[in-house]
């Protein structure tokens, strides 16, 4: 262990810069996939990497690499990253932190003009939040093998913009293949979104895996027709069906706690007038679980329980599962390089598994992966809101480059 210490101001001071970039008044970020503060953010990233003397380039995903050469560059880079994109009322940390920790990586290296066995990359991958564009991950997914480069291309808003056709219009399509090559660990840091860490007054988390998410697309579908002349008792409401689905998926959350968590956070309404029984409805629900077999059973729960609710009010069901990212346990090699940094730094440390999905999701499939949690203020997260100290930035980040060098310099 080299216990190189990162320059906390200067991660800092990058971080609040990059907030300016789709800012939003209760001081959060509004920075959805591929608009044009996306790109912004990305330019300015990509300059910051130019600058600290890497070597820049972008796949067809519109995933950007930024690399720093090491003594044996035939060797396969030790990588980290995290996403730029954000929710749209997002935070100032939520993905950004884990991309500017890496470029911070490169800077400490540069300063201390310490050249790694392996070479080093930081990464930011496109579309994580999967806010804009469902499924979440769908780039690191692409790069993983886990999807095909045609459907990520596909992927479409809910305008019904393609992330292909977006990508070309903020001059992102990059021309290098997505995935396919070797990398010999990835470690991404991140806020932990959740308040165990803050709770038990812990420095870092030391991420041993990831919680299974299950997602739905739903269609409830009545008939329109108008609010006065139409008797209670004639009247096909999707809304009434979709309302009594929703308190279902609070329901199943609630019967297999302590570890479910259950979500609708997007609902249409048409035609959405006052004075019009409502005729079809579009929503969505986020289930999660860290065992897979639970996570089935609740979804299999749900799916039973939405169509007794839609017989009983003789309303349609369109009922699909879009995305299922099983839960993953991360690679001991990489969970040992975090917990050793973490300790040989003396920052109080625990195990966690994550709540929330990332990118480390799938490129655990392809690469010895790792993750490192920080503190957030209150464990709030997707919100403006979302806070952390500059000194538990900084620590994660201390963590983060000792975890790389000691991969990048085992070999
Ligand atoms: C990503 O933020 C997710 O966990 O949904
Ligand atoms: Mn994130
Ligand atoms: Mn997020």
């Amino acid at each position: 262990m080299q216990n190189i210490r990162i320059n906390g101001q200067r991660l800092w001071d990058s971080l609040m810069e990059m907030a300016k970039i789709g800012a939003t008044e209760k001081g959060g970020v509004c920075r959805l996939a591929l608009t044009d503060v996306d790109k912004a953010a990305r330019d300015l990233f990509v300059r910051w990497c130019e600058e600290a003397g890497c070597t820049v380039s972008v796949d067809k995903m519109g995933n950007i690499f930024a690399r720093r050469p090491g003594k044996d560059n035939a060797l396969p880079p030790v990588m980290t990253g995290s996403h730029i994109d954000s929710q749209p009322t997002g935070g100032k940390f939520d993905g950004i932190y884990g991309v500017l920790a890496g470029l911070e990586v490169v800077r400490t290296l540069n300063d201390l003009s310490y050249e790694t066995n392996a070479p080093i990359e930081v990464v930011a991958w496109t579309n994580e939040e999967g806010s804009r564009f469902a499924p979440a991950m769908v780039a690191s997914g692409v790069f993983a093998g886990e999807f095909e480069l045609a459907y990520g291309l596909a992927c479409k808003d809910r305008d019904g913009k393609s992330i292909g056709e977006e990508l070309e219009r903020i001059g992102y399509a990059g021309a290098a293949e997505c995935g396919g090559r070797a990398v010999g660990a990835f470690f991404e840091s991140h806020i932990e979104q959740g308040p165990i860490l803050e709770a038990e007054a812990k420095t870092i988390g030391v991420v041993q895996g990831v919680q299974g998410i299950r997602w739905y697309e739903i269609e409830v579908i009545g008939m329109e027709a108008h609010a006065g002349p139409t008797p209670m008792e004639r009247r096909k409401d999707a809304l009434v069906g979709a309302a009594r689905m929703v308190e279902e998926v609070r329901r199943i959350g609630f019967a297999n706690l302590p570890n479910a968590c259950a979500t609708v956070g997007m609902m249409e309404v048409s035609p959405n007038s006052r004075n019009v029984i409502p005729g079809h409805i579009f929503f969505t629900v986020d289930l999660r679980h860290p065992e897979a077999g639970i996570l089935e059973a609740m979804s299999k729960e749900l799916e039973g329980a939405c169509e007794k609710i839609a017989a009983e009010l003789k309303l349609e069901l369109k009922f699909e599962e879009i995305w299922y990212s099983p839960p993953v346990k991360f690679h001991d090699k990489c969970v040992g390089a975090v917990q050793e940094a973490a300790d040989a730094l003396g920052f109080e440390n625990r195990g966690i598994v994550s709540g929330a999905g990332h990118d480390a999701v799938y490129v655990s499939r392809v690469a010895p992966t790792g993750m490192i949690f920080v503190p957030c203020k209150d464990g709030i997260s997707h919100n403006e809101t979302e806070s952390a100290t500059p000194e538990d930035i900084a620590a994660g980040c201390d963590v983060l480059v000792n975890a790389m060098v000691a991969c990048a310099d085992a070999d």
